[in-house]
């Protein structure tokens, strides 16, 4: 464990020089591994600790898309409940409102000494709505890589924050490292379950996503209204934004943007920035509430099916717009 300092306040983190690779699957070596759910992080990390000669076995609903994929992957994937018989560490990776649904299938085969590891703190921190209640004889611990799962597939590397719910063999810790690291993550943060899933989801209903998506629409709109063409108002909106500014932020950060643009845009900027942050402060505010009390929770668990809202986003100009613009960037690639 290495002791950084972010700003003055200083956080533990775990590098692959205090755990390596070689240390991860060591760990994990003599271990069946069960992947329940074949979605979006259950492929990746399946993969991703088969890759790392881990023995893995997928547990998957049968008859559906994700069915097909792991079959064409190369997995025999179980029936849920067969593949949480088969193993010692079970990865729970449904959905969180699938989790809930299938608990009974996965609690049966929860036996003494086992592992239950979790991608998100959802199931347990609000364990009240959800009713996922495990047995006190089992670790349970959280592994959380910073990404989506094409991101921990294809590109690794990432960030992966951890956290032990119980520990009954006293390994839980070191269970829950060597699982980030084969699953392709480099640098180990220490949380809690309730501070990543609070973080978590006030997050990506923020600025992750849906802040983001709420501020760009508002600023393509008003351009709009304001006779602006579409290839304008989503080029000044979008495409600067995620072709240039974003990756810029990320590899030299807000402040270097700020001291290397226009004049013109840098007094705006510092102006205006003050104006959007007391805008938002009562609406993230109002967010984390409802994310603590479980409001938000509730929202989740009711599993209603986003395909109208999804396609409506989909058909809207601004997005179609945008693919405009993406066919003429890749026409002059
Ligand atoms: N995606 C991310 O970026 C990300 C990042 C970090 C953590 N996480 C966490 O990782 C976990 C998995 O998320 P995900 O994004 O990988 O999910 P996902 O892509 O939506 O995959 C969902 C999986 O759950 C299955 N499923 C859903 N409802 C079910 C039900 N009622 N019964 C049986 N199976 C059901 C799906 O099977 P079918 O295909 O058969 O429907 C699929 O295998 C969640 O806890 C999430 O919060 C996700």
């Amino acid at each position: 464990m290495v002791k950084m300092n972010f700003g003055g306040i200083e956080e533990d983190v775990i590098t692959l020089e205090e755990f390596s690779l070689k240390k991860a699957k060591k760990n994990l070596e003599d271990k069946v591994i069960v992947v329940i759910g074949y979605g979006s992080q259950g492929r990746a990390q399946a993969l991703n600790l088969r890759d790392n000669g881990l023995d893995v076995v997928v547990g998957q609903r049968e008859g559906t898309k994700s069915w097909g994929q792991a079959i064409s992957d190369g997995f025999e994937p179980l029936s849920i409940e067969d593949a949480c018989s088969r193993g010692d560490i079970i990865l729970y990776l449904l959905s969180d409102a699938g989790q809930m649904k299938q608990w009974s299938s996965v609690k049966k085969h929860l036996a003494r000494g086992k592992t239950l590891c979790f991608a998100h703190g959802f199931s347990i921190v609000y364990r009240d709505q959800t009713e996922v209640i495990p047995p006190e004889d089992i670790d349970v611990i959280l592994v959380v890589p910073k990404g989506s799962g094409a991101t921990v597939r294809e590109k690794g590397g990432l960030n992966a924050s951890i956290a032990v719910h119980q520990n009954f063999t006293g390994k839980a810790e070191d269970t829950a490292n060597a699982i980030a690291i084969t699953i392709g993550c480099q640098n180990v943060f220490k949380t809690t379950f309730e501070r990543e899933t609070y973080c978590n989801l006030t997050a990506e209903r923020g600025v992750l996503v849906g802040a983001l998506s709420g501020l760009i629409e508002a600023q393509y709109n008003e351009l709009r209204k304001r006779g602006h063409p579409p290839s304008e108002a989503f080029s000044e909106t979008v495409e600067q934004l995620t072709e240039s500014l974003i990756p810029l932020i990320g590899e030299k950060g807000m402040d270097y943007l700020f001291a290397n643009i226009s004049k013109t845009a840098q007094r705006g900027a510092l102006n205006w920035r003050h104006k959007f942050k007391e805008a938002c402060e009562p609406v993230f505010e109002e967010l984390y509430d409802r994310v603590k009390s479980g409001d938000e929770t509730e929202v989740v668990l009711e599993d209603i099916d986003p395909a109208d809202e999804l396609e409506e986003i989909s058909n809207s100009e601004i997005w179609r717009a945008g693919e405009v613009i993406r066919n003429l960037r890749s026409k002059n690639q």
